[in-house]
């Protein structure tokens, strides 16, 4: 329960991994394409990784910004 429809929302269909997995993953450390892969399974699997640029987008703006675009932004503290 509590679950927005967009953190369930899967991202790689080959391995049934939701949004929520890949994010979560990124926050625990997973800070290259590779991590990600080998930490969720996802873009690895028989399709030969057609969800990796949407993966992509996910870990460029969490290393830029910190946040996801499914959060709401916060400003940045100087
Ligand atoms: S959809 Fe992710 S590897 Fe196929």
């Amino acid at each position: 329960m509590g679950k927005s429809k967009k953190e369930q929302q899967i991202i790689c269909f080959c391995n049934n991994v939701p949004r929520e997995v890949i994010e979560n993953a990124i926050r625990n450390g997973a800070h290259t394409l590779n991590d990600i892969y080998d930490q969720t399974m996802a873009g690895v699997g028989p399709c030969g990784g057609s969800c990796r640029r949407k993966i992509a987008p996910f870990l460029e703006e969490f290393l830029s910004m910190g946040t996801f675009p499914s959060e709401e932004k916060k400003p940045v503290k100087n």
